[in-house]
């Protein structure tokens, strides 16, 4: 009796195994390598020709300052109505809103409002909705604010005050204006600021990254939960926040890589805007951020905290 095998030795079989473990698998690695780069490219040409043909309002928390004013920015150009609310000094708020209608001449609205306190929430959203009748086709949900010192050293209520806007406000904004446009049957499209940092524990920015990761699996769950109602919401992950960590911790030579791979706000913007308008669930600037975002994904927690840890622990 001869087997298949009898005329394979197993040298062979060693050989062949050599030659797939060395050729294949770099090969593959190659092409999976090119096809991402060249996806990115492709998404960045998108994002820079992309125009909304759609006019109407949006709603931006936070929108006079950062990040939030560079989406206000991109509305406007494509003749979106705004109505901005923020915290930031009624001159600088003033001095925005001017610049805007002049630029772009579309219709600005501002509210104050902290954020933080829920009876002040309440207020400027009956303002909005029933004394204004603001109609929203898109929500950036995108305040917060930080504080610069480690979270032990500060007041209770400053953290407790930071956690109001970065976790609840973020969720009383988007049950507000997601109730609003289920009652008059209208869709909405809105997109909340999380960030790279919310995808895994990390000991020693334990509450930042907590607080992120609410708002990034909130903004993800709605996506499924609101298509229904033909609402769609993104969760927008800049990977600014990598960027600090890696500048304070002991690693600071790192500081080149991390200047190549700081994002601006215009950036982590146009990319937001881009994939809201299109629908999509999620949002991640920059080529090294979408390869680390990748990394952080398929990589075990344990190995992630300690690495964070480590990283994180001031150098002595
Ligand atoms: C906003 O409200 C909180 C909570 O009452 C308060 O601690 C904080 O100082 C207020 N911020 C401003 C800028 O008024
Ligand atoms: C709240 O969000 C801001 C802006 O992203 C950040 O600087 C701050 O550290 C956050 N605070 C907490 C407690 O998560
Ligand atoms: C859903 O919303 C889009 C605009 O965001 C609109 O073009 C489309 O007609 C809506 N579809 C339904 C079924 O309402």
């Amino acid at each position: 009796m001869q087997s298949a095998l009898d005329f394979i030795s197993w040298q062979e079989v060693i050989n062949h195994g050599k030659f797939l473990i060395f050729k294949t698998i770099p090969l593959l690695f190659a092409a999976s390598t090119i096809t991402f780069i060249t996806s990115h490219l492709i998404e960045k040409i998108r994002i820079s020709n992309f125009r909304s043909k759609r006019r109407g309002t949006a709603v931006i928390t936070g929108g006079t300052s950062g990040i939030g004013l560079e989406f206000s920015k991109l509305f406007a150009r494509d003749k979106i109505d705004l109505v901005l609310v923020s915290n930031d000094p009624k001159e600088e708020v003033e001095l925005v809103r001017k610049s805007l209608v002049e630029k772009f001449g579309v219709k600005v609205i501002c509210e104050s409002c902290n954020l933080s306190k829920n009876e002040d929430r309440l207020a400027t959203f009956d303002r909005i909705l029933n004394q204004l009748e603001v109609k929203a086709d898109y929500l950036v949900n995108n305040a917060g604010f930080g504080m610069v010192g480690e979270l032990q050293k500060l007041e209770w209520n400053q953290v407790n005050d930071m956690i109001q806007v970065n976790s609840t406000a973020v969720v009383h904004v988007a049950h507000a204006f997601v109730n609003d446009a289920i009652n008059r049957k209208s869709s909405l499209k809105m997109i909340t600021t999380s960030s790279l940092a919310g995808v895994q524990p990390n000991p020693l920015f334990n509450v930042y990254a907590s607080t992120k990761a609410f708002t990034r699996l909130f903004a993800m769950a709605s996506h499924v939960e609101l298509a229904k109602y033909n609402i769609t919401s993104t969760a927008l992950l800049p990977g600014a926040t990598l960027t600090n960590f890696v500048k304070r911790s002991k690693y600071d030579t790192i500081g080149k890589y991390t200047s190549v791979a700081k994002l601006t706000p215009e950036e982590v913007a146009a990319c937001g805007y881009y994939h809201m308008m299109n629908g999509h669930s999620v949002a991640v600037p920059g080529l090294i951020y979408k390869f680390l975002h990748f990394l952080m994904w398929i990589s075990p927690s344990d190995i992630m905290m300690n690495l964070f840890y480590n990283q994180n622990k001031p150098s002595q």
